[in-house]
């Protein structure tokens, strides 16, 4: 490798997400990289000019397998979004003149949507100045909503600590008449909701890719009690949508949601379930839990199959790529067919048909 590297971590954090940072170290040394720079709090920590001499701070491998078992991001994270570079040039021009003074010429990112339109707004500016520095992106996100991946790696960990959190409930469940709701998280997408509420056994799982018919759910927890089923448990994920709401334009829909005060997307259903079926509601939220703790063995082979990806396109000196993950084969997307996308639930898909015949109610 001809010139330094730098690597940065963004956006939600998973367990896992260390794994692909010693891989990227790890390759980038074996492969002659002089200096490998980690940045501080991603790129937002890059502008302010905070970054570290990961060399400095790995001294063995020993180091590296520790990385690897570190959780959360150990070089720090940020929600930042890049302005468009016709807006702005001169962000731009700073993160350059600070690559420039780093002699960096490779640029590795490891993140969700928003990570990927950072990196893929980079890598436009380097075209347009006709910047030598190269670009490559690392699918990490829990809620798998990532355009060309089938998953990401922190995904099945979070579907394993949701799933754990449904079982728990259920078996409280047992003992009362009442409906529980259990939220997800997966922002926009209902990718982590499904697959927990299937894996934990929900009787009606709610996505906003399937926007929610309070009557329908109303519905399917009366039958439950008329069947002497003296509980139901929901699966929510936090960005559902009720049909009646779809009518509304995003701006009126923050500011209803304003006016209502309700903590979260659970607690808002939870307010009309309790007032249409008289039953008591009870709500869990388990939030950042999800994206904490250990990461599963699939999710550690995932992130492991990805970083020797990633080193491959290294090796072959293949850039302007994300590493990806189709029909179970490592692969590889370029950054412009990602950037800016969302992936989301197909309504249609056959673990939904399979769902519903089992019984569970979608509240479509
Ligand atoms: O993007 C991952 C995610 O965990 C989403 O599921 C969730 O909506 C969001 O991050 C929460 O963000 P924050 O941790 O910044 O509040």
């Amino acid at each position: 490798m001809d010139g330094n590297v730098i690597v940065g971590q963004s956006g939600g954090p998973t367990s896992v997400i260390n794994s692909s940072l010693a891989g990227v170290y790890k390759t980038a040394i074996d492969r002659g990289a002089k200096k490998v720079y980690g940045m501080l709090h991603g790129i937002k920590g890059l502008l302010d000019g905070q970054y570290v001499d990961l060399s400095e701070k790995i001294n063995s491998t020993m180091d590296i397998d520790l990385l690897k078992r570190t959780p959360s991001s150990y070089l720090g994270s940020c929600r930042y979004k890049l302005p468009e570079i016709s807006e702005d040039r001169e962000t731009f021009d700073k993160i350059f003149k600070i690559l420039d003074d780093l002699d960096i010429k490779y640029f590795f990112y490891i993140g969700g949507n928003d990570s990927m339109d950072t990196i893929k707004k980079l890598s436009d500016y380097a075209i347009v100045t006709g910047s030598d520095i190269k670009f490559m992106g690392v699918p990490k996100t829990i809620d798998n909503d990532l355009v060309g991946t089938d998953v990401s790696f922190g995904f099945q960990s979070a579907v394993d600590i949701a799933t754990s959190t449904i079982d728990c409930i259920h078996t409280t469940a047992a003992s009362h008449s009442r409906v529980f709701i259990v939220e997800l998280m997966g922002h926009k997408t209902g990718w982590l909701t499904l697959h927990a509420g299937v894996a934990g056994g929900s009787d009606v799982i709610l996505i906003p890719e399937i926007p929610y018919d309070l009557d329908k759910v109303v519905e399917a927890i009366n039958k439950r009690s008329s069947q002497k089923k003296h509980f139901t448990i929901l699966a929510v994920a936090e960005g559902i949508i009720s049909k009646e709401e779809m009518e509304f334009t995003k701006k009126e829909l923050k500011e209803i949601r304003k006016r209502e005060h309700f903590p979260s997307a659970a607690y808002r259903i939870g307010a009309g379930i309790m007032e249409r079926t008289g039953q008591e509601v009870r709500v869990t939220v388990p939030g950042h839990v999800q994206r904490g703790g250990s990461p599963c063995a699939y999710d550690r082979v995932l992130a492991s199959r990805l970083g020797a990806k990633a080193a491959e396109l290294i090796m072959n000196e293949e850039y302007g790529y994300m590493v990806c993950v189709k029909n179970n084969q490592m692969d590889k997307i370029a950054l412009r067919e990602v950037a800016g996308k969302l992936k989301t639930v197909n309504p249609d898909a056959g673990i939904i048909k399979e769902a519903k015949a089992m019984g569970i109610c979608f509240g479509d």
